[in-house]
């Protein structure tokens, strides 16, 4: 279905045309999860219908940790590819560094600046240049859980911690695992940032964004800790170094009751089949409606010359179309990155981040994740990070994390 190498050469050379591959795009990417496939398949056949192929170069692993080890690698040995996924900051710091091309024209023609929220032209540009093309916009803080066992226990999916807990325990005493759990950096990440939302966006804000010492040593800071410790006491012993596809499979098929975790695990719910909002329910984390955490998928154009200009800008173009936005963004449980998108054939779960979005904005209560590249850049954020999973895979108590994460962070700054 998709132009591989060898046909694209022979094409070259039967119509004597421009050199082999060069119109063809290498991509770098870490979506090879079910519904991660299934979405990036679209950008595929939507590039393939445009005449540019595809060279696809996957890094696996959830939240992109080793495709961007992998990406470094490839660019210091002088052999970028032409396009690579990233998230909001590490497009910053690629272009502050000088290797990505400018997508100016592409983002003109298009009328980018019109349809995309400022929120994510704030990651896609540098110095006021278009650098990366926003495919999406995710929400990281959801509760997944299945339909069935919550009907079995009589219960509404959560809407506040006592709810969430009740449910967990009512899940444990018939017999399942209340809160499915993986064991990675990022996943521990995703379910402790949401829990600091939960306390209040000013302490997110304040923490999270502005690295505030008072907000990141403070009580409520403990408080955060000490929920999350309790979320990890539902977990099973099967949690450590588990994938979040795998994770959200137990959800899937009823091994599980809940999982926290972005709506990518959307992505799976429909790559396998079944409909969100019906056999698997979505909630936002409880005490986080009314706010929203947003991380965006960006695709940079590395500065690889000339000859991959044109299928760089069909790539650009193709991954901003409002018809590939739908299709994709349907697929991977994400929302779209253009406001311009109908949102009739999304689900009640995407509805509703598309109306929170909106309301989020107006209410100053739209922050970047954390844990997904969009609150800090890469050596602050690890700083973070570290602290959440040496709590996570220790009895360390919320007392000492706080202390370690004014310590952690307060070095990195
Ligand atoms: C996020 C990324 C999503 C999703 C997830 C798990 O960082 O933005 O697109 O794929 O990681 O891999």
């Amino acid at each position: 279905m998709f132009r591989i190498k060898g046909v694209t050469a022979l094409l070259s050379m039967t119509a004597l045309t421009a050199p082999a591959f060069a119109d063809d795009v290498e991509v770098m990417h870490w979506w090879t999860s079910g519904g991660e496939a299934a979405a990036i398949a679209v950008l595929q056949e939507d590039l393939a219908e445009r005449g540019t192929g595809w060279t696809d170069m996957a890094i696996a692993g959830g939240g992109g940790d080793a495709a961007m080890t992998a990406l470094r690698a490839r660019v210091v040995a002088g052999n970028p590819p032409t396009a690579a996924q990233m998230l909001g900051m590490s497009v910053r710091e690629w272009a502050e560094e000088g290797f990505l091309g400018n997508l100016n024209d592409v983002a003109e023609a298009e009328g980018w600046n019109d349809v995309i929220p400022p929120a994510v032209q704030a990651f896609g540009t540098y110095e006021g240049e278009w650098v990366a093309a926003p495919v999406n916009i995710h929400r990281p803080h959801w509760v997944w859980g299945n339909a069935e066992i919550f009907a079995e226990i009589g219960m509404e999916m959560p809407t506040n911690w006592d709810e969430f807990f009740a449910a967990a325990d009512a899940m444990q005493a018939a017999g399942y695992i209340p809160v499915a759990q993986g064991g990675q950096a990022w996943q521990e990440a995703t379910i402790w940032e949401a829990v600091v939302l939960s306390i209040s966006p000013d302490l997110y804000e304040s923490a999270l964004i502005n690295a505030d010492m008072d907000a990141l040593g403070s009580a409520e800071m403990a408080e955060s800790f000490e929920i999350y410790r309790r979320i990890l006491s539902y977990a099973d012993d099967g949690y450590a170094g588990r994938d979040w596809n795998l994770t959200t499979a137990m959800v899937i098929n009823g091994e599980a009751g809940m999982q926290i975790m972005g709506d990518w695990a959307k992505g799976e719910v429909i790559a396998a089949g079944l409909t969100p909002g019906e056999e698997i329910l979505c909630a936002v984390v409880p005490g986080t409606d009314g706010s929203f955490l947003f991380n965006t998928d960006f695709f940079a154009m590395f500065d690889v010359g000339d000859d991959a200009a044109a299928a760089q800008r069909n790539m650009a173009a193709a991954a901003m179309s409002v018809s590939f936005q739908e299709t994709f963004n349907l697929a991977k449980g994400s929302i779209p990155a253009r406001t311009d998108v109908p949102s009739d054939n999304f689900d009640a779960c995407g509805q509703t981040s598309m109306a929170d979005i909106v309301e989020a904005t107006e209410s100053e209560t739209l922050f970047g994740s954390l844990a997904h590249g969009h609150g800090q850049p890469a050596s602050v954020q690890a700083a973070y990070i570290d602290v959440v999973t040496q709590f996570a895979n220790s009895d360390m108590s919320a007392e000492d994390a706080v202390e370690a994460l004014v310590a952690s962070v307060g070095s990195a700054l």
